[in-house]
């Protein structure tokens, strides 16, 4: 049997066609019929062997169609993919999503086997601050917690006070900031998420110049553009954007936040200003939803495919490994964002 990412594809034959007809009705609007001999023998083999293993799948919501909606048990924005990494009863978690999120799992489920089909899906802000860097913070405010955005390095999680995830930044820093007597923070290392969030609190916050490498491509032309030339477009957009972009906005919100605004509100045209495969996985669900569909694609997110998921699961490689000593310590960070309670998707903008 192949076995690596990079062997000769598995062959599609009229059994595989067959057994797997109806998960391709679920992606029919968003894979073309003919890339789907291409997928098919792997998500039949991902889905009998993770059966086998009592594994599970926890994909991101930037996730291809064809792993988000074929092979994932789980999918999500950061926050629900920590909750459910914390409380699945599987003994493997397969990690569809990048580095961070796969320690995020580990640092929940110590005792559970976490694998990434690729290590090198890094994150442009987890990699744009390191634990030092938080360290030499310290000293220059003293009195301040330090909040940390999830896409950081356990290193850097253990290093500060408390977790947030795009969904729960305003409850997270209102609540830290009223535990520790204070009216600032730190927020590191998202910039442009710290601008967004200052912009709906009280709390002043002090922030670190990391971005990423998908959002901070967004400017207020590119939406004043797709209100131009698709006229009634319903925007919405990620607060990992620049501010700019955030306020000629119909809504901000996590992935899942944007998500939920499209299930609950229906607009007739839509465009998710964040990363591509995010909408063809709302596109293949919501059928009579016109999407306007600017192709920002994450790298990092990119590298996990259909192949290297396989051959993780048979290789039971790449083990995410914590030392437990940080682990212990970044766990007390992500508790405690847990602990400040549900998400909290931002209200709409404008409209
Ligand atoms: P969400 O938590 O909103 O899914 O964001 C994760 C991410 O990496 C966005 O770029
Ligand atoms: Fe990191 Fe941006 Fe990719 Fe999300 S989209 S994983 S924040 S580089």
């Amino acid at each position: 049997m192949t076995t690596t990412g990079n062997s000769d594809p598995l062959p599609f034959t009229p059994q595989i066609a067959r057994e797997t007809a109806d998960v391709y009705r679920k992606v029919a609007h968003v894979v073309p019929e003919i890339e789907w001999p291409v997928h098919a023998p792997y998500v039949q083999a991902i889905n009998a062997l993770k059966r086998e293993m009592n594994a599970v799948i926890l994909a991101h919501n930037y996730m291809t169609p064809e792993i988000f909606h074929c092979v994932a048990d789980f999918v999500g924005d950061s926050l629900q993919l920590a909750r459910e990494a914390a409380k699945t009863d599987a003994a493997l978690i397969v990690q569809a999503g990048v580095h961070f999120m796969a320690e995020t799992s580990k640092i929940l489920s110590p005792e559970k086997t976490v694998l990434i089909p690729d290590p090198q899906a890094g994150c442009s802000l987890a990699a744009s601050i390191t634990a030092t860097d938080v360290r030499l913070l310290r000293p220059k405010y003293p009195r301040l917690p330090i909040v940390t955005y999830v896409n950081t390095s356990a290193d850097v999680k253990a290093e500060c006070d408390v977790c947030c995830t795009s969904s729960n930044a305003v409850a997270v820093v209102e609540d830290i900031a009223r535990e520790w007597g204070v009216d600032e923070v730190v927020m590191v290392p998202d910039e442009f998420l710290a601008q967004n969030v200052a912009e709906q609190t009280a709390v002043k916050i002090i922030t670190w110049k990391g971005h990423c490498e998908v959002h901070e491509r967004f400017t207020a032309a590119d939406i004043r553009a797709f209100r131009s030339s698709s006229p009634g477009v319903v925007v919405l957009a990620h607060p990992e954007c620049p501010p700019e972009v955030i306020a000629e906005a119909d809504f901000a919100g996590s992935t899942s936040g944007m998500i939920g605004y499209v299930g609950k509100h229906r607009p007739h045209r839509v465009v998710l200003v964040t990363e591509c495969s995010m909408s063809d996985n709302v596109a293949a669900e919501y059928r009579d939803i016109e999407f306007v569909r600017p192709c920002n694609l994450c790298p990092y997110m990119k590298r996990i495919t259909l192949p290297k998921i396989l051959h993780s699961l048979q290789s039971l490689t790449v083990e995410v490994t914590v030392d437990p000593a940080v682990a212990a310590r970044a766990r007390a960070s992500v508790e405690r964002m847990l602990a400040v309670g549900s998400a909290r998707p931002r209200a709409s903008v404008a409209a």
